[in-house]
C-alpha cells in the first residue's frame, strides 16, 4: 500500500481548487508543471547545510545534484531549500545556539511547505542533531546523507588531524618548541579538502551516530567527501528516500530506546566526541524516548576503544573508511551480542541485515574486542554537591595522566585536587599565566559560566591547557572541569558539561579558588571539601556574574533552553510530536 502524500493537500485538494494555482505558479515559473506536481509524486525536500558561511557542509551543494538525479530516477520531485547555517569554528559567541535555532526552522519548513519526505544534508558537528531533532518533531520520512570528511592530513611526513591539531600544536607554542607561521602551516594542512573534520570529532561522531540509529545507508558516514563513493551514496540516498516516502518509512518507525542505545555503544567503540552525549539526549528526547544518566555507565562505559582515530588514537578518516567504517565497528559490537541488530533502518532492513558481511579490512584500524586500545572506553558519569551530572571522555585519557592521578597506591581512581576557579574563557587567558595563582601539578582548572545560560549556548572552552611554566616543565595536562563543553577533537582529561551550570545556580557558583575538590571515579562522585554551613554562607553571598544577552535569540535560547545533561534542548517543543499527521490549515 502506498502512504498517503502530504503534498495532495496543496496541488490535489478538491475543496480549494480556487487556491491551487497560486500554489502551483510560481513553481511553474522555475520548471516545474502542473502536470508534474499534481500527479502524485512525492515532492523530496533536500534540505541544503551547505553554504559559504558553512565551509564543512559546502560539498552538499555538489552533492545536492546527484540527489536529485537519484529522485528524480525514482519518480519524485526535487525542491532544495536553505537550513540556518552551522559552522563550528567561527560563529561567536558559540554555534551552540544555532543547533536549536536550525532545529526550529527545518520544523518549520518541513511543517509548513508540500514536502513528503527529506534528505537531511549533514556533516558539521550540529548540523546532524539539528536535522534529526527536527525530523522526529514533525515525523515524515527523512533520511541522512553526510558530507564526509575530509582527506586525511599531513604534514612534514605526519599525519595532522583537524581540530587535534590546533589542540596539540597550542601546547608546542607555549612550550617555545614552534612559532606561529608553523601554527598556521600545521593547521593548514590538517585541513586538505572539502569536507568535515577528519578526526573522530563531533562530526565523525554525530555522524556515525545517524548511521548507528538506522538514518543513512550503511557506511555512508565515513566516506571522505571528496570520494566517488560519496557521489553515488548520494544518488542511492535520493533513490532510497523516494521509496521512503511511499512507504511512509517515518523516523518513529526506526527510533527506538534500543537504537540510542545501539549508538551510545557505537559512540565508546569509536572513542567519539564528549558532545555525543548532550546530542543523542536531545534526539532521543525529541523522538519521546528516555536516555537517562545511568545508562551512559550501563550500557556504554564497558565497552572498549577498537577505532585508533585521532585524538583517541592515531588515525583519520580515509584510513577508517578503507578499514570498513561504521558497519565494521558496528558488525564487531553485533558479533559481541552488544547490539540490538533487530533495530529498523531506512533500508527497510534490520541493522542485522545490513550488517552481513561488513567485517574490517584493516585490523590495524579497526581492531577487535580481544584486542582493543583501551577497555572502558565509554563516558564515566560522575554527580556530587558541585553538580548532578557531568561526564568523562575515558577514552583520550592518556597513560600519564592515569598514572599520575588515578593510580596512586592505596588510593586507586581518587585524587584531591586545589580547584582554580575561572569565570569564562577571557578570565582564564588573563589569569592562567598569573603567578599568584601558584599553579601545580596539584591543580584542577575550573572553568564555569560556559553552559547553556551562562555564555550563552555552552561554548567549548572546558578544554584548558596549563599554564606555559607547567607545560615547559614536562606537564602537559591538568585535570580540568566546567559547565561548558570541550571540543570533540581535543584529547583534554576534562569533566565536562556539569549540569545544572553555575548561572542556574549548581554547585559551581559558590566554589572558590583553593577549595579541595575530590574525585572518586570508582564512586563516580566529584564533590567540594566545604562543610555544608559554608556552602549555605556563599550561597547566600554574591554570585559570579552573567554577561547580557545581546541578540533576540540569545536571550530567548537562554530562557527556554534546558541544562546539557538534558540534551540542552527547548523544553517546551517537547510536547510537539508527529506533527505532519495534522495538515496545516490553508
Ligand atoms: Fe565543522 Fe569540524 S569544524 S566539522
Ligand atoms: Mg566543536
Amino acid at each position: 500500500m502506498t502512504a498517503r502524500l502530504r503534498s495532495r493537500d496543496w496541488f490535489a485538494d478538491p475543496a480549494r481548487s480556487d487556491m491551487v494555482a497560486l500554489y502551483l505558479e510560481r513553481f511553474m515559473n522555475y520548471g516545474l508543471t502542473p502536470e508534474e506536481l499534481r500527479s502524485g509524486k512525492p515532492i523530496i525536500g533536500i534540505a541544503q547545510t551547505g553554504s559559504d558561511l558553512s565551509p564543512c557542509n559546502r560539498i552538499h551543494l555538489e552533492l545536492a545534484r546527484r540527489v536529485r538525479e537519484g529522485i528524480r530516477e525514482a519518480g519524485g520531485i526535487a525542491i532544495e531549500f536553505p537550513v540556518h547555517p552551522i559552522f563550528e569554528n567561527c560563529r561567536r559567541p558559540t554555534a551552540a545556539l544555532d543547533r536549536n535555532l536550525a532545529y526550529l526552522g527545518l520544523v518549520e519548513i518541513l511543517y509548513g511547505y508540500p514536502i513528503d519526505a527529506v534528505v537531511l544534508t549533514t556533516g558539521c558537528d550540529k548540523t546532524t542533531p539539528a536535522g534529526i531533532m527536527a525530523a522526529s518533531t514533525v515525523d515524515i520520512p527523512a533520511i541522512v546523507l553526510s558530507g564526509g570528511p575530509m582527506l586525511d592530513g599531513w604534514h612534514e611526513g605526519d599525519l595532522v588531524g583537524s581540530g587535534t591539531v590546533i589542540w596539540r600544536s597550542r601546547r608546542k607554542l607555549a612550550a617555545g618548541e614552534i612559532d606561529e607561521a608553523e601554527f598556521l602551516a600545521r593547521a593548514a594542512d590538517s585541513a586538505p579538502s572539502a569536507g568535515h573534520c577528519n578526526t573522530m570529532g563531533t562530526a565523525s561522531t554525530m555522524n556515525a551516530v545517524a548511521e548507528a540509529l538506522g538514518l543513512s545507508l550503511p557506511g555512508c558516514a565515513a566516506i571522505p567527501a571528496p570520494y566517488r563513493e560519496r557521489g553515488q551514496i548520494a544518488y542511492r540516498t535520493g533513490k532510497r528516500i523516494v521509496e521512503m516516502a511511499l512507504e511512509g518509512l517515518k523516523p518513529s518507525d526506526i527510533l527506538t530506546r534500543e537504537s540510542f542505545l545501539n549508538a551510545i555503544k557505537v559512540v565508546s567503540a569509536i572513542g567519539g566526541s564528549s558532545n555525543a552525549q548532550p546530542h543523542i539526549v536531545a534526539m532521543a528526547r525529541h523522538a519521546g524516548v528516555e536516555i537517562r544518566p545511568e545508562d551512559w555507565m550501563d550500557h556504554g562505559y564497558r565497552v572498549p576503544l577498537i577505532v585508533d582515530m585521532q585524538p583517541a588514537g592515531r588515525f583519520l578518516g580515509e584510513r577508517f573508511h578503507r578499514a570498513g567504517g561504521v558497519p565494521a565497528v558496528m558488525w564487531e559490537l553485533l558479533h559481541e551480542g552488544l547490539l540490538d541488530g533487530a533495530c529498523g533502518t531506512v533500508t527497510g532492513d534490520t541493522i542485522a541485515a545490513n550488517l552481513v558481511g561488513r567485517e574490517a579490512r584493516d585490523r590495524e584500524v579497526i581492531r577487535t574486542f580481544a584486542d582493543p586500545l583501551k577497555t572502558d572506553a565509554g563516558f564515566l558519569v560522575l554527580s556530587g554537591n558541585l553538580f548532578d551530572f557531568a561526564i568523562m571522555k575515558t577514552s583520550v585519557i592518556s597513560d600519564g595522566f592515569r598514572a599520575r592521578y588515578l593510580s596512586r597506591p592505596g588510593a586507586e581512581g581518587v585524587f584531591e585536587a586545589r580547584a582554580i576557579v575561572f569565570d569564562g574563557a577571557d578570565d582564564y587567558h588573563h589569569r592562567i599565566n598569573d603567578p599568584a595563582l601558584a599553579i601545580d601539578a596539584d591543580c584542577l582548572l575550573v572553568m564555569r559560566g560556559a553552559g547553556p545560560i551562562g555564555w550563552p549556548g555552552s561554548a567549548e572552552v572546558v578544554n584548558m591547557q596549563p599554564p606555559d611554566a607547567l607545560i615547559q616543565s614536562g606537564i602537559n595536562w591538568l585535570p580540568t572541569l566546567g559547565d561548558g563543553r570541550q571540543s570533540g577533537t581535543s584529547d583534554s582529561p576534562s569533566i565536562l558539561n556539569a549540569s545544572p551550570e553555575s548561572a542556574a545556580g549548581g554547585g559551581l557558583s559558590w566554589l572558590r579558588t583553593g577549595d579541595i575538590v575530590r574525585v572518586d571515579v570508582n564512586r563516580g562522585r566529584c564533590d567540594a571539601l566545604v562543610d555544608d554551613a559554608e556552602i549555605a554562607r556563599r550561597k547566600a553571598g554574591e554570585h559570579p556574574p552573567i554577561p547580557p544577552s545581546n541578540t533576540p535569540w540569545e536571550e530567548l535560547y537562554r530562557e527556554k533552553t534546558g541544562q546539557l545533561g538534558d540534551g540542552a534542548v527547548l523544553d517546551m517543543a517537547l510536547k510537539y510530536r508527529r506533527i505532519a499527521e495534522r495538515t496545516p490549515r490553508h
